[in-house]
């Protein structure tokens, strides 16, 4: 007797007008289906029983790595139809419990008063009270308030059409109870369905009492039909994470132009610009700021680490007291010393730069390990692909590498070398010389500009 966790996501989603299945749309970065599953499972169900259909092997595939047990509904005949197809993997002591695919925001405090409600009784109910009700199933309620049955929008009267607490269709109801419920439902109603909704009157039928639960805020019982509805909840759910962040400390700018699509750890006072987009797990170190329209991806920066503006970093650890950007990009498997500064229209890929290390402007940086204090001039392009291996460069301690140099891997700058602007080094410089590759410059004297024809 234990909970089995029911996920509806078999419908089309034809709305969104979209090759990919509605519910691997994603809110936040993750897809909507991975919301409901994760809050399923953070309830310790016993199973989590997905219903799919529609691009079922790209959902199947998509979450992968997520063991949940997929049921097939081959044809869509309505939402009792699709808990029918799980009703083999139910016995009669469990609770079931009904979520959708399309809902992501369901809070599991809500779930878990409902499961509450439910121990109370053989069915329980999530409603809602909406401004405008159109379209959803509509609570019908005796005199005293008891709960009678729900009559979906289409088949409603006028009268019944004016109630406005919804069904949000999240329920959760004893396992024997459901079976019992659903065998024999019918679909003579104005879409041919076969309706989940019809057990309430069942229920209420064999005199059991239907409780009832309210969502905390009614954005968490809104489906994704449209991408219009999706825009809708993706500002609704960005809202309230850069609210929850400011709560715990962190200055955001602009609350209403910052994007986090996956996990924040942020220390003590971090200050964050207008326009930042966050993505997967990023770590910022006490007081970092990240300047506006800088876009991050899996990386940690440490403390007192300045990111100007419009930087893209991906996959990177920076140390503290770094100065970056504004315009860099830092590729993955980078990794930046403390102190470090990495300019405008700096590209590091593949990487170590180390303590105090300065490139400041216009340099490709790839597959190279730079030491302490080494000064990269304007310019400096390491040559690491030879078009068909890439090829390793290395730069000792407080190397001075003038503006304008290839080097040409695999190739090694010893501890303390100069390397003069405009080289291109082919060859190991050792420590300590200066090494340059110039031709050498001459003058002609007298010589005069070409002129147009014609003009003479
Ligand atoms: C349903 C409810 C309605 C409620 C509304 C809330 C019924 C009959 N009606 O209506 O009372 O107000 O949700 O949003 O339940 N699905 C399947 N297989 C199917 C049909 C649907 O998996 O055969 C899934 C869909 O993917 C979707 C969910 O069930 O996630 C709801 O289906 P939908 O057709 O959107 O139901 P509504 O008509 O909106
Ligand atoms: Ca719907």
């Amino acid at each position: 007797m234990g909970l089995k966790v029911i996920i509806l996501a078999a419908g089309g989603g034809t709305r969104m007008r979209s090759d990919l299945p509605k519910v691997l749309h994603p809110l936040g970065g993750v897809p909507l289906l991975e919301h409901v599953v994760t809050t399923a499972f953070s309830l310790n169900p016993e199973r989590v029983l997905v219903v799919y259909g529609h691009g079922g092997g790209q959902v199947r595939a998509r979450l992968d790595e997520i063991h949940v047990d997929w049921v097939e509904q081959s044809e869509q005949l309505g939402t009792g139809h699709a808990v029918q197809q799980v009703l083999p993997a139910l016995s009669g002591e469990d609770t079931a419990l009904v979520l959708y695919g399309d809902v992501p925001l369901i809070e599991a405090r809500t779930l878990q008063r409902l499961l509450a409600a439910t121990g109370r009784g053989d069915l329980a109910l999530i409603t809602a009270q909406l401004e405008d009700p159109a379209g959803y199933g509509r609570i019908v309620r005796d005199q005293a308030g008891n709960v009678l049955r729900i009559v979906e929008d289409k088949d409603a009267s006028d009268e019944e059409r004016a109630i406005r607490e919804i069904n949000t269709g999240f329920l959760a109801a004893r396992g024997g109870a459901l079976r019992r419920w659903l065998a024999g439902l019918k679909n003579c109603n104005a879409q041919g369905e076969f309706y989940l909704t019809d057990v309430i009157a069942r229920a209420v039928g064999e005199g059991s009492a239907v409780h009832t639960v309210s969502p905390r805020v009614n954005e968490e019982i809104l489906g994704v039909n449209n991408r219009l509805q999706l825009a809708a909840l993706e500002r609704w759910y960005q809202r309230s994470q850069a609210d929850r962040l400011m709560l715990q400390g962190v200055t955001l700018i602009d609350p209403d132009r910052f994007d986090l699509r996956g996990e924040l750890s942020a220390g003590r006072d971090v200050v964050i610009d207008a326009g930042v987009v966050l993505t997967g797990r990023v770590a910022l170190g006490d007081r970092v700021y990240i300047g506006p329209y800088s876009v991050i991806r899996d990386a940690s920066i440490g403390t007192d680490t300045r990111v100007e503006s419009h930087c893209v970093i991906e996959d990177a650890d920076i140390g503290p007291g770094c100065r970056i950007g504004p315009f860099a990009r830092l590729r993955p498997e980078t990794e930046i010393d403390g102190g470090a500064h990495i300019g405008n229209f700096v590209e590091v890929k593949k990487s170590s730069i180390g303590a105090g290390s300065k490139i400041n402007h216009l340099s490709y940086i790839g597959d190279t390990t730079i030491g302490r204090e080494v000064n990269v001039g304007a310019g400096t392009i390491t040559c690491n692909y030879d078009g068909a291996n890439k090829h390793r460069t290395e730069i000792g301690d407080r190397a001075f590498i003038g503006s304008d140099t290839q080097l040409v891997a695999p190739v090694k700058v010893g501890a303390g070398a100069t390397i003069g602007a405009g080289s291109t080094i082919v060859r190991d410089a050792p420590p300590g010389e200066l090494t340059l590759s110039r031709t050498r410059q001459e003058t002609r004297k007298g010589w005069k500009r070409p002129v147009k024809k014609g003009r003479e």
